[in-house]
């Protein structure tokens, strides 16, 4: 008896996900025919674009580019200029890149420490790092570490007078982390070199940090004593960013003449965030707002039982 009221229970919930996909797959992704929307298993969606016709305009251009190894096999990769892309949100405005880790490591055979700072630069571009989903964080038992932005120096100090536990961050345990300002597109990554490694290299042999995705994010012992932490991804982290269709406010952009507006679906709204502005398609819509017709009603979801039938 207690079964079967529970299969009944979950059953709407699973029409709703059958009518909502279906919504979804009704909207076109690009606006022009002929335009690639995919780059091997990531979506591409206008107005981004693989080549310059079909992006909205040259900032939103992404490469797909193949490799093909020696033995047939091969891989793809979603690039913006040299930094991967895997992920884009149309609907939330953002994009997930994977940027590189800075490193400052003791060197056991020259008796040196050394330092790989990495940097980005998005200057000039429609993507800015998203204030709220990323943090600083830095590892270490002696390390003191920042991102370096144009107008910001944020970064935190690392130390080991507590033992570090899996899962836990909180600044004397191996591990700290700092909360972003908003809108910043240019940092490098820079230790002060008088917390260093030299004295406990056996034990901590490097200090890192990185600006990251939070939730990407879990403190793990072993990233202390191993390199497992510069190693999980090839020396990089997932890093989300927003991005906006031009450097103006929602206002702005309705009444310029030089450049058309991009919120063109009916149904669809208008958002002014960190990097500009972007669209979404109004409450009950989904789909692409970028495109006319983009936006389709998921007013199927509220039909209740009639749902089923339509469905099937
Ligand atoms: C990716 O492809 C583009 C054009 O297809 C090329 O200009 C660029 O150099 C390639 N980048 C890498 C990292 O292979
Ligand atoms: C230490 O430096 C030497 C000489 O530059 C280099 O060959 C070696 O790979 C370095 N070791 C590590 C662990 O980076
Ligand atoms: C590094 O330090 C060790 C131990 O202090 C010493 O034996 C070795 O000669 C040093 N190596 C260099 C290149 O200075
Ligand atoms: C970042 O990129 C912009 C535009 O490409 C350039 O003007 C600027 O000099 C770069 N900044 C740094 C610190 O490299
Ligand atoms: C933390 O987890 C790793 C495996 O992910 C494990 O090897 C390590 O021993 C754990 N550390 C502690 C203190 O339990
Ligand atoms: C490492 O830190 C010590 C202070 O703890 C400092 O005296 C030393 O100069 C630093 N080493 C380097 C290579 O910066
Ligand atoms: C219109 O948009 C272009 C491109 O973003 C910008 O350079 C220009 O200043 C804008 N004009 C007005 C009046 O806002």
């Amino acid at each position: 008896m207690e079964f079967s009221r529970l299969v009944l229970l979950c059953l709407p919930a699973v029409w709703a996900l059958a009518a909502t996909a279906g919504a979804a797959a009704d909207v076109p992704a690009a606006r022009s025919p002929g335009c690639a929307t995919r780059c091997g298993d990531i979506e591409v969606p206008y107005p981004f674009g693989l080549d310059t016709r079909c992006a909205i305009h040259a900032g939103f251009r992404l490469n797909c580019n193949k490799t093909t190894t020696v033995g047939g096999g091969g891989s793809v990769r979603l690039l913006y200029k040299n930094t991967e892309v895997t992920r884009i949100s149309v609907q939330d405005g953002k994009a997930w890149f994977k940027t590189w880790i800075s490193r400052q490591c003791y060197n056991e055979t020259t008796n040196k420490t050394v330092y790989g700072n990495a940097w980005i630069n998005f200057t000039s571009t429609p993507f800015v790092l998203s204030a709220d989903d990323n943090k600083v964080i830095v590892l270490g038992c002696r390390s003191m570490a920042y991102m370096r932005s144009n107008s910001y120096i944020i970064g935190c100090m690392s130390i080991c007078d507590a033992a570090p536990k899996n899962g836990s961050c909180s600044g004397d345990a191996g591990c700290c982390q700092a909360d972003l300002p908003k809108g910043v597109q240019y940092y490098q990554g820079f230790f002060n070199s008088f917390y260093n490694t030299t004295r406990i290299w056996r034990e901590t042999p490097c200090n890192y940090v990185t600006v990251m995705e939070r939730a990407a994010f879990k403190f793990s012992t072993t990233y202390l004593t191993t390199r497992a932490f510069y190693d999980a991804d090839d020396a990089r982290t997932p890093v989300v960013m927003e991005w906006g269709i031009t450097r103006q406010t929602c206002e702005q952009a309705r009444i310029n003449k030089t450049r058309p507006y991009a919120c063109v679906s009916d149904h669809s709204d208008c958002v002014d965030g960190d990097a500009g502005y972007r669209c979404r398609c109004s409450e009950g819509f989904r789909g692409n707002p970028y495109i006319a017709d983009g936006c389709a009603g998921s007013s199927l979801l509220v039909q209740g039982p009639l749902v089923f039938v339509h469905v099937l």
